[in-house]
C-alpha cells in the first residue's frame, strides 16, 4: 500500500524520529560528497499551482542527489483542476512517475489527487498547510538545541498554512507553542482542538505579541498575505504591523533565541532587515534543511511502495 505525506498529524512520532535520523545520516554523506544514490532510477513529478524558490530548487536537488530525476511542471504546464481534473492528474502522472510532490491552492485538492494516485504524494504546500517546512524547521531547531524538550516556541503573525503544520507537529511531539495571531486571524479552531486533544504539547493562543513572546527561545514569523492571498496586502498590512518582528520585538524573547522564517521574507513588513540579519537569524539553515530533510520524506515514502 502506498502511503502519503500530506500532513505531519498523518505521521507517528517514531516515524518523524525515524526521519530526522535518515535526515542526519543523508545530510553527513552530502557534506562528504559520499554517494547515496537510494532512489536510483525513480523519477518526481512536480505539480506547481503557485510560485516556488525553495520547495522546487530542494526537492529537484535533492531527488538528483538520490540518484533519480524530476520534472518541474509549472503553473501553465498542467493547469491542474483548470484544464484537466485533478483526479484525471493523478491517474495519469502515476503511470509515468514513481513520486509526485505537488503545491496547490485547495487542501482537498491534494487530498483528491493522492486518493486517485497510485503512487505517493508528497505535499509542498497548500492553502492549510505546509507539513515539509515544518520538519525542516523542527529538525533546524534540534540542530541548534539538542532537543525540543521544554522549549518555548513562537509563532507570531497570521494564523496560516505555518501556524497549522506546527501545530500538527505539536500533536506529535511534545513542546511549549504559542501562537500569536490578530483576532480573525486565528489557526483553524479544529486543528488546534485535535491537537490539544492529542495532550501532548502546551498550546497557547495569545494576542499581545510582548506577552507571547516573552522567555521565548524560537521566534517564528511568516509573511501576513500568503500566496493567493495578495488582493489583501494592504489591509493586513494595517492589521498586522504591530506584530512585526522587529529588535524591539525580539529583546522580550530570550538573549539567545532562535529567529525563524519560512521564507519568502518580507523585509520591513513581518520581519525587520536588523533581526533577519542578526546573530539569532538561523533562517537560512532553515531553509538548507528543506533539502536534507525531504530527501529523508523522499526515501522513506517511495521505499514503502513498490511499483507493481
Ligand atoms: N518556504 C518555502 O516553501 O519557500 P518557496 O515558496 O520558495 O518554495
Ligand atoms: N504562508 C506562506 C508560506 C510560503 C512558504 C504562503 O503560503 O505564501
Amino acid at each position: 500500500m502506498k502511503k502519503d505525506f500530506l500532513s505531519i498529524a498523518e505521521l507517528s512520532r517514531e516515524e518523524i524520529e525515524d526521519i530526522f535520523e535518515l535526515t542526519r545520516s543523508l545530510k553527513e554523506k552530502t557534506y562528504r560528497r559520499e554517494p547515496h544514490h537510494l532512489l536510483a532510477g525513480y523519477s518526481l513529478a512536480m505539480i506547481f499551482a503557485k510560485p516556488s524558490t525553495r520547495t522546487r530548487v530542494s526537492f529537484e536537488t535533492g531527488i538528483f542527489q538520490l540518484g533519480g530525476t524530476a520534472l518541474y511542471l509549472a503553473p501553465q504546464d498542467i493547469g491542474i483542476g483548470t484544464r484537466e481534473a485533478v483526479k484525471d492528474v493523478g491517474r495519469v502522472i502515476s503511470r509515468y512517475n514513481d513520486l509526485i510532490m505537488a503545491r496547490l491552492f485547495a487542501h482537498s485538492d491534494i487530498e483528491e489527487l493522492a486518493a486517485y494516485s497510485s503512487v505517493p504524494v508528497i505535499n509542498g504546500l497548500t492553502d492549510y498547510n505546509h507539513p515539509c517546512q515544518i520538519m525542516a524547521d523542527a529538525f533546524t531547531i534540534l540542530e541548534h538545541r539538542g532537543s525540543l524538550e521544554g522549549l518555548k516556541i513562537v509563532y507570531v503573525g497570521d494564523g496560516n498554512n505555518i501556524a497549522h503544520s506546527w501545530i500538527n507537529f505539536a500533536a506529535r511531539v511534545p513542546l511549549h507553542l504559542v501562537i500569536c495571531s490578530p483576532q480573525n486571524y486565528q489557526p483553524d479552531p479544529q486543528t488546534l482542538d485535535s491537537a490539544r486533544a492529542a495532550g501532548l504539547s502546551t498550546i497557547e493562543l495569545i494576542t499581545d505579541p510582548i506577552e507571547a513572546v516573552k522567555g521565548a527561545d524560537v521566534v517564528y514569523t511568516d509573511v501576513w498575505a500568503s500566496m493567493g492571498q495578495e488582493a489583501e496586502a494592504a489591509a493586513r498590512k494595517k492589521i498586522f504591523m504591530p506584530y512585526q518582528l522587529n529588535l524591539q520585538l525580539l529583546s522580550h524573547a530570550a538573549k539567545d533565541a532562535l529567529v525563524m522564517h519560512c521564507l519568502p521574507a518580507h523585509r520591513g513588513e513581518e520581519i525587520t532587515d536588523e533581526v533577519m540579519e542578526s546573530p539569532n537569524s538561523i533562517v537560512f539553515d532553515e531553509a538548507e534543511n528543506r533539502m536534507h530533510v525531504q530527501k529523508a520524506i523522499m526515501v522513506k515514502f517511495a521505499r514503502h511502495h513498490a511499483r507493481k
